[in-house]
């Protein structure tokens, strides 16, 4: 146990998120713990997760458990992802270097948001451990390349392109807060330094006027996907699918994977929860892709519920960032650090002799 502050680092999710809560201003607590509109989707999130039990067996030999997978052609110690997270800076001053060092220690994969207070080179430089990016499709085919080739030297080994996120959903507490990191140009370092958007800058008055044309792009679509595909080697995941349908044109496109996501419950209000979009997109593409998960982890157990529904691998995001907040980097490798001794322990409890063998049969609607 580390300890922080006088404070035991808390084993407890939600003393955790307490513990960080104090370490924040008002707003920027608001900006990571909150989901858009009414926050619908952000409860219903976590209330799937209650609905679904595990069934466990037991007088089974779990003495040879190992909780090591191979995600994207690379072995882990646990199918566990560290969720991209854009401006890390807001809660640590350190901010993706500390979660990136954090992560290389504990061998597992830290997925670099296009939106980072660091900018990718810096982030690569500062671990050895796995990393992919996470890509905001820029609306400008130059930035795009640049940004991906940027990627590709830097040593990344995959891109995770985001697709629920054409604009940015409407988050009642930050509009009530008055606050937008991204407007405060806190999410610019990836920019800044880009060759491409420089250009543009040179051509335009203000960073945050250049930012907001080509952040967004509601115009994305599938045939951008197979632009993509065509410009980079680069394994290529979709992060934000919560269609059997989507997933299927997926699977079409020639891209390794995909993230079944609803962004944490930040983007549409009001949608299916995450964990209940699994279990359909595991039958349509379970045999083609690689199926990854995320909004709402915080247990082992919950990382057992969603291998059982058919992920390969989980994404966690704001109980990193809490760690980040609490204790930086120690503080981020405490929680990953938790999450693994849980999980191994949950399967262990639940009977799983190997995770190859977790699938729908360990699990049942309450
Ligand atoms: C503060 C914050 C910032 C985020 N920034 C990004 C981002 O830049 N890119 C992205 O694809 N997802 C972003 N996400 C979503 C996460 O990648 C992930 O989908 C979500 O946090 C998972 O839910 P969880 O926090 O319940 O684990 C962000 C989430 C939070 C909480």
């Amino acid at each position: 146990m580390s300890v922080v502050a006088d404070t035991i680092f808390p084993v407890r999710y939600e003393q955790l998120e307490e513990l960080a809560k104090q370490k924040m201003a008002k707003e920027v607590f608001d900006y990571v713990q909150s989901g858009a509109g009414a926050e619908e989707t952000l409860r219903a999130n976590r209330q799937a997760f209650e609905q679904w039990k595990i069934v466990p067996r037991f007088l089974k030999d779990v003495s040879k458990l190992s909780t090591k997978v191979k995600v994207n052609g690379t072995e882990f110690d646990a199918p566990i992802l560290l969720a991209p997270i854009g401006m890390q800076g807001i809660v640590h001053n350190e901010g993706e270097l500390a979660t990136a060092r954090a992560a290389a220690k504990e061998n597992l994969p830290f997925v670099a948001s296009t939106v980072s207070s660091y900018s990718m080179e810096e982030v690569a430089a500062e671990s050895s451990g796995d990393k992919w990016f996470q890509l905001y499709y820029p609306d400008d085919p130059d930035l795009l390349k640049s940004l991906v080739g940027r990627a590709e030297r830097a040593g990344f080994s995959a891109i995770v392109v985001t697709v629920d996120t054409g604009m940015l959903g409407y988050r009642e507490r930050d509009r009530s807060n008055g606050y937008s990191p991204f407007l405060l140009g806190k999410g610019g370092a990836n920019y800044k330094g880009d060759s491409v958007f420089s250009e543009r800058m040179n051509r335009s008055s203000s960073f945050l006027e250049e930012m907001k044309k080509v952040f967004y792009k509601p115009s994305l679509c599938w045939q951008d996907i197979t632009y993509l595909r065509s410009i980079t080697t680069l394994p290529i995941y979709l992060k934000g699918i919560l269609s059997a349908e989507d997933a299927r044109t997926a699977a079409d496109s020639g891209i390794q994977g995909i993230v079944v996501s609803n962004h944490g419950g930040r983007q549409l209000d009001g949608c299916l929860a995450s964990l209940d979009a699994l279990s359909s997109i595991k039958k349509e593409v379970g045999d083609e892709l690689t199926i990854l998960f995320d909004s709402g982890i915080r247990r082992g157990s919950d990382i057992v519920k969603a291998l059982a529904l058919g992920a390969d691998a989980v994404f966690v995001g704001r109980p990193y960032l809490y760690g980040l907040a609490t204790d930086g980097e120690s503080g981020v490798q405490s929680v990953l650090k938790q999450l693994k001794e849980d999980l191994f322990i949950s399967l262990s409890l639940a009977g799983v002799a190997s995770i190859k063998e977790l699938d729908e049969n360990w699990i049942q609607q309450a």
